[in-house]
């Protein structure tokens, strides 16, 4: 009993759910191989929703920049967030961000998600994604995949280190760089086939 209380209590107290309570299967970070994910499809051609934060307050926005790879020995994705972007605010108040992918039928709620900003819409309301919060963190009840992570390093891109400067000014005609976040899959929950 007590496992269970440590298991389903979160640092603050506050009861946690985990997203196999709401009928995910869960991978764990070591098994992510066995999944055969396909970043270039899943991030680049399907997008993604980055999210951050919990019941109390959270943030997401589309993105279809990103990778998924090993780092310091560890399964990893990499974000990439330009200043400006309110759900930065979530990933940096926060040690946990989830990347969500979703099956076609919602390319229109991440076109939304990719357009309008969370300080002036409802996401949520406006595109019909239902948030749900379990294991510290914030995803959506018609996600297929979620890849919960825990930020291991972030740094903003340094202009100076482009070697091909042709990126710097086709990218960053307004000199927002991007802070890229490298975090450690700690699990996958997937549902349905991806
Ligand atoms: C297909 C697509 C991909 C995007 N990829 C990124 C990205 O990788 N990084 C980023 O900072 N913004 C990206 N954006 C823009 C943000 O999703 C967009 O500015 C969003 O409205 C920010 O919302 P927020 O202010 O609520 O965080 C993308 C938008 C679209 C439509």
């Amino acid at each position: 009993m007590a496992l269970c209380f440590a298991e389903h209590y979160g640092r603050k107290g506050v009861f946690m759910r985990n997203f196999t309570d709401l009928g995910f299967k869960e991978t764990a970070s070591a098994d992510i191989g066995k999944l055969g994910l396909d970043p270039f499809k899943l991030i680049g051609g399907d997008w993604m929703l980055v999210s951050a934060g919990d019941s109390t307050g959270w943030n997401t926005m589309t993105a279809s920049w990103g990778g998924m790879g090993v780092m310091w020995g560890k399964n990893t994705a990499v974000t990439v967030i330009r200043p400006q972007r309110y759900t930065k605010e979530f990933i940096d108040k926060n040690e946990l961000f989830t990347l969500s992918f979703f099956g076609e039928d919602q390319r229109k709620a991440l076109a939304f998600c990719g357009k309008y900003s969370g300080r002036d819409v409802d996401k949520a309301k406006e595109t019909g994604l239902v948030p749900v919060f379990a294991n510290g963190t914030v995803s959506f009840e018609q996600a297929r995949l979620i890849l919960v992570c825990r930020k291991l390093f972030a740094q903003p891109i340094d202009p100076a280190c482009f070697l091909d400067k042709d990126i710097d000014t086709q990218c960053y005609p307004d000199k927002d760089y991007h802070v890229a976040y490298v975090g450690e899959i700690l699990n996958a929950y997937t549902r349905d086939l991806l």
